[in-house]
């Protein structure tokens, strides 16, 4: 059936609503595409000072995620779509914040977006990748270097807690992605020039 196809459009669709744009413009705040790292993520946004417009970030991106996985794990059954297309739409959402069509398929790095789908699809498994995150933030301070961690593990934690399957799949793809979205990051990591979480940025980059 078409099914699997409609449902992954419709996460396509809704990952490419670019959340830090969003909220930027309602909140009347300036567009974080013209500062910092440029990238329109919460990360990005905290640098604006902006506190809540950066924790709605993150939140909506992460529910963009979350929510179109957990609407086909809950009712997908019912038209025979199991974990396999759960994982698949989740990383429709994925590829949808990486390049949304409401945006000129210019949009974030999927971090925010890969926590939410990761809790979805498997909730212990996401709560690992996050606290592998928090930790690497705490002591570092650098938002992409926790994030670029935090990608390598999942998919491993996946295999090795819960064995082979879609969701090692959807994990391993999302953090290549990732990692490649990060080139700039880890270079800047590299040469000590990465801004540290909660650093403020002024300048275009
Ligand atoms: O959310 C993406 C984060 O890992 C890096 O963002 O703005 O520092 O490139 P940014």
């Amino acid at each position: 059936t078409l099914y699997p196809l409609l449902a992954m459009l419709a996460g396509y669709l809704i990952g490419s609503l670019s959340f830090a744009v969003i909220i930027s413009r309602v909140m009347g705040l300036s567009d974080p595409r013209s500062y910092g790292s440029g990238n329109p993520g919460a990360t990005n946004v905290l640098r604006s000072g902006n506190k809540a417009a950066a924790i709605l970030t993150l939140v909506f991106d992460a529910l963009k995620g979350y929510v179109p996985v957990l609407l086909v794990l809950l009712f997908g059954p019912d038209v025979g779509l199991g974990e396999g297309t759960a994982a698949l739409v989740g990383l429709a959402a994925f590829l949808g914040h990486l390049w949304p069509v409401f945006f000129g398929f210019k949009g974030g790095k999927g971090v925010a977006t890969a926590a939410g789908v990761l809790l979805a699809v498997n909730p212990l498994l996401g709560a690992a990748t996050l606290a592998t995150w928090l930790i690497v933030a705490f002591f570092t301070r650098y938002s992409s270097l926790a994030a670029l961690v935090a990608s390598v593990f999942a998919p491993f934690y996946q295999m090795l807690i819960w064995g082979m399957g879609p969701v090692v799949l959807t994990a391993g793809l999302m953090g290549l992605l990732l990692i490649w979205r990060h080139e700039a990051n880890i270079r800047k990591l590299l040469n000590g020039t990465e801004s540290r979480i909660g650093q403020k940025a002024a300048a275009a980059a």
